[in-house]
């Protein structure tokens, strides 16, 4: 089916998402909403975060998407159980991912860093509940951290001084996996890399969710069978610029738009 895939996220984050699954799916057109000028979410209530993401939903519906991709964990968590009973094509979300990070670590201390909104979500923890117990979870909000991404300040001194204020205290507790619980930081692996010891693996759900997005295409008879002319196309309703950066390619037009 020629029909897009939705993608939406508080601003520009999602995109290390969308890579994933324009790698694993190349034959798909995407449609990418970036609502940068509500971003960051990660701060907002619940009531907020849902409003919004409603209202991304909707716009993505009308644009004709086939399923949409919640490229965003603080979206997910507050939102997503009603956006699934709400309208009628799929959804895939992306929660941080506790249970890989659970089955990898050696010294049963894994580190955390997200947004207030996921992680004080119910959803996030009773994945904790369940996928982490007899680990310690050490849960470290990244404030600050979208607003740089967002500013297209990801090599600055404050972004890695940032980092280090959030890595040390979970390097002091031994933490052996740090789960990036929010889309927007897999753009930061490079600082991280510099500050953590070798014996930190960096887990992100990205690709596991371009697996997923796979799996709930073919089950739903929703796959695109032809390859050629697809199109990529990339809204958001702030300055382009940082986004272009972060996705310009073949096939891709970014653009503008007041929402
Ligand atoms: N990319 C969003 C996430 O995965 C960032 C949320 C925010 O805007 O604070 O949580």
């Amino acid at each position: 089916m020629q029909q897009p895939i939705g993608i939406f996220d508080s601003g520009v984050g999602g995109t290390s998402i969308w890579k994933e699954i324009q790698k694993l799916l190349p034959t798909e057109n995407t449609i990418y909403l970036a609502d940068s000028k509500n971003a960051p979410y990660g701060a907002k209530s619940k009531e907020e975060i849902l409003d919004l993401s409603i209202k991304n939903t909707e716009f993505l519906l009308q644009k004709k998407c086939k399923l949409i991709v919640v490229a965003c964990n603080t979206a997910t968590t507050n939102a997503i159980d009603y956006l699934r009973a709400t309208y009628k094509v799929p959804f895939i979300g992306i929660e941080p991912a506790i249970k890989p990070a659970a089955l990898h670590t050696k010294t049963k201390k894994v580190g955390i860093l997200a947004t207030k909104g996921t992680l004080s979500s119910s959803l996030f923890h009773s994945t904790s509940k369940i996928f982490a117990e007899g680990i310690t979870v050490l849960e470290q909000e990244g404030t600050g951290l979208v607003e740089l991404i967002e500013a297209g300040e990801v090599y600055s001194k404050t972004t890695t001084e940032l980092l280090k204020k959030y890595m040390d205290p979970m390097l002091e507790e031994d933490i052996d996996c740090l789960v990036l619980g929010c889309t927007h930081y897999p753009y930061l692996i490079p600082i991280l890399k510099g500050l953590l010891p070798q014996k930190v693996t960096i887990i992100d759900s990205g690709e596991a969710v371009a697996r997923q997005t796979n799996t709930i295409l073919i089950k739903n008879q929703l796959s695109s069978k032809i390859g050629n002319n697809t199109k990529h196309i990339f809204l958001s309703n702030s300055n382009v610029k940082v986004l272009k950066n972060l996705v310009d390619g073949a096939n891709v037009e970014v653009f503008h738009l007041d929402f």
